[in-house]
């Protein structure tokens, strides 16, 4: 295991600039999330790191080594990819021992790696099968399987979930996150899904066009984004951006933003922030509600409350719930004297 570092490593696939100036430390052991949208630059780093693509600005380090220069069958790093392909004419248990093969690996330890990892992974029933007789959330724990068997010093993965169902992408994630407290490997994992992204990351690296927005642990992100495209992408619904006019003594450069749980619903005339209620979504333990306070201006509120749509209700926000977005930059600013 190694620790993996990024620096200033820019990307380009002719002149589209596809990442620039991307720079991580992570640790050994830690387990990173690179989010942001399709098309961010997510992969391009990804594979990269693993060297499927040649570094043309920057270094990547795996210890203290850099790995520039070095093949990508020399990198000993393991990827799992959203497509993963398993050779279907053989079994689960030859598809695991497959790369230990290629390397080289003599059979008796290849058997015991083998073994070691169908029993984490809940694959020991079916070492036999091939992966015709599989489901696809069990060919998918064969693929991670066929990479976590080569115990590499990095292990990457591209949105290893989005090919399953609902409820084994909850389940395979658990899996995952357990997996890695057993066997802390330093992974950078590419995923667009914010539960995914909040519930794996040690660390979470949140990317826009090429370009890193913040970094930080998901909690530190969430409560003290550093500008809109942070305090929009994480949280769902996400938070609501308001304009200034709506709260009095607000300079008209920022917007305001408010997350739906931090707003509370009121009778009214208790407050001078009004709208009538648009829709109300029951999630069992809260409820969604949209609120229209102007025309064309929608608010989410998440609460435990139950309006009724096309009740008029007052808004209460406490000012401590309050971000401001500079209109011109989108930087959050924490603190402002109003
Ligand atoms: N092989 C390629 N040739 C040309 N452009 C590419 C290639 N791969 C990716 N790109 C472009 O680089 C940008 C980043 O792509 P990618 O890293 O795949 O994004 P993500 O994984 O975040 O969806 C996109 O604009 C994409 O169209
Ligand atoms: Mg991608």
């Amino acid at each position: 295991m190694a620790q993996l570092i990024l620096e200033q490593v820019t990307q380009q696939f002719g002149r589209h600039v596809a990442v620039a100036d991307i720079s991580l430390h992570i640790p050994d052991g830690e387990f990173w999330v690179l989010m942001g949208p399709s098309g961010c630059g997510k992969s391009t780093i990804l594979r990269t790191v693993a060297g499927l693509l040649p570094v043309q600005q920057g270094r990547i380090f795996f210890g203290d080594r850099c790995v520039n220069h070095v093949p990508a069958r020399e990198r000993d790093v393991a990827m799992v990819f959203q497509n993963y392909a398993l050779y279907p004419h053989m079994t689960v248990a030859e598809n695991l021992a497959f790369g230990l093969k290629m390397r080289g690996v003599p059979p008796q330890e290849r058997q015991r790696r083998v073994q070691w990892v169908a029993e984490l992974l809940g694959l020991t029933n079916l070492l036999t099968r091939k992966p015709g007789q599989l489901s696809g959330g069990q060919q998918q724990r064969v693929a991670l399987g066929r990479a976590m068997v080569r115990q590499p010093q990095v292990f990457l993965l591209d949105e290893p979930l989005s090919n399953l169902d609902s409820r084994l992408r909850d389940q395979t994630r658990t899996e995952l996150k357990r997996l890695h407290q057993e066997f802390p490997t330093t992974t950078l994992y590419v995923t667009h899904d914010q539960t995914e992204a909040m519930t794996l990351a040690d660390q979470l690296v949140v990317m826009h066009q090429g370009r890193i927005q913040q970094i930080g642990s998901p909690q530190h992100l969430y409560q003290q984004p550093a500008n809109k495209t942070v305090a929009l992408f994480l949280g769902h619904p996400p938070m609501n951006i308001l304009p200034a006019r709506l709260f009095p003594g607000v300079p008209p450069t920022v917007e305001v933003g408010v997350r739906p749980e931090n707003i509370a619903i009121t009778s009214p005339e208790k407050s001078d922030l009004r709208g009538r209620v648009v829709i109300v979504e029951p999630l069992g333990q809260v409820n969604l509600v949209q609120i229209e306070v102007a025309p064309d201006l929608l608010v989410w509120v998440k609460t435990r409350q139950n309006p009724l749509v096309r009740e008029w209700v007052g808004l209460v926000i406490p000012k401590e719930a309050h971000y401001y977005f500079d209109i011109a930059t989108g930087l959050c600013q924490m603190l402002m004297s109003i």
